[in-house]
């Protein structure tokens, strides 16, 4: 047990110990059933799905962003990745995905190598879940043993917090430190040890570059014939509607035009781009140009700031062009 958990939570977990035990015993034993069947699936059954709440996340769009997929590619590139949506949907054999969030992108490779660990430590936050233990497991990155901590305990801990923190988002303080309040779930699931399993079968099926760093930096090696999908932090519809959440750095006008500016080089290499966007004028009067295909769709917003403000809005699919699956 980690040592920062209190001498009161001790004494509750050593009540509780029979029923953990018991609970443990029946989830590692499911944990295992759900490996074996995740190892039976070939590609494109298998259950992955996005393992965190994220904003921006395409689950509710899927369904028309297939209907903009090219008929063929040889790779598959998704630079801006957050929780995966669109990766876990396609399931391609062979794919490069890259985030700026070293948090999240730790995540991806502790789901690869060390699901087991993973799913024992995330059982081990939910038997623990109090607005105390959270604030507890928040903290860490105020300390200074912070980077010591193994990347199995700092995926274990992102994950427990997005699943109980206020509106499963993402989102830190100047100082890069986790600043979301507890969020008063009654009984909030952390992990679905079937999809993590999914997940973990798929990336050490597929062949599956994890990067962390820059999009521009992520494509550097795509050719001819790949698919890239991006999927940015929207820019603002209105001056009022800039709260993205996503990190200290925001995603500006010049990282839109940076973008924009990327998927004509990849065009010249003759790449397949499809990118997301919101509907605002600014992105709307950035793809103007013969090479782009620029569609407006409906999506759902499931994390606003403002409650009032989840619903449907426009939202942008830009493409260049390429051949589209029947
Ligand atoms: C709209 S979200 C992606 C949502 C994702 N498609 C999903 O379904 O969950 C945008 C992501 O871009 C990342 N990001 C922000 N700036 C970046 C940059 N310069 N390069 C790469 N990723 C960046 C954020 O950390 C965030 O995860």
């Amino acid at each position: 047990m980690s040592e920062n958990i209190s001498p009161q939570q001790e004494t509750t977990f050593s009540k509780a110990r029979f029923v953990y035990t018991t609970r443990v015993q029946r989830e590692s034993s499911y944990t295992k059933a759900a490996a074996e069947q995740s190892a039976k699936k070939s590609f494109n059954q298998l259950e992955a799905k996005p393992f965190l709440k994220w904003a921006g996340g395409k689950r509710q769009l899927l369904s028309v962003i297939q209907q903009y997929l090219p008929a063929k590619y040889t790779e598959y590139y998704e630079p801006f990745i957050g929780a995966g949506a669109m990766l876990f949907s396609l399931q391609p054999k062979s794919s490069t995905i890259n985030d700026t969030n070293s948090e999240l992108v730790n995540c991806y490779q502790v789901i690869r190598d060390q699901p087991e660990e993973l799913l024992k430590l995330c059982q081990q936050h939910r038997e623990n879940n109090t607005k105390e233990y959270y604030y507890q497991l928040r903290q860490q990155d105020r300390q200074d043993d912070f980077n010591q901590r193994t990347p199995v305990e700092k995926a274990a801990r992102i994950i427990y917090l997005n699943k109980t923190c206020f509106n499963g988002l993402f989102r830190v303080n100047s100082s890069g430190q986790f600043n979301v309040p507890y969020g008063k779930y009654k009984n909030p699931v952390i992990v679905d040890p079937a999809v993590i399993q999914a997940i973990s079968t798929y990336l050490n099926r597929a062949t599956c570059r994890i990067l962390k760093g820059d999009f521009e930096q992520a494509v550097a090696t795509a050719k001819k014939g790949a698919f890239i999908y991006f999927d940015p932090p929207y820019h603002p519809v209105s001056d009022t509607s800039s709260f993205t959440g996503y990190s200290m750095n925001g995603f500006g006008e010049q990282e839109q035009i940076r973008l924009k500016k990327l998927c004509d080089r990849l065009t010249d290499r003759g790449c397949q781009v499809l990118a997301s966007n919101s509907a605002a004028p600014f992105i709307k009067s950035l793809y103007d140009d013969p090479n782009y295909k620029v569609v407006e769709v409906k999506a759902t917003r499931a994390i606003n700031a403002v409650a009032s403000k989840r619903g449907k809005i426009n939202e942008l699919l830009i493409h260049n062009k390429y051949v589209l699956r029947k």
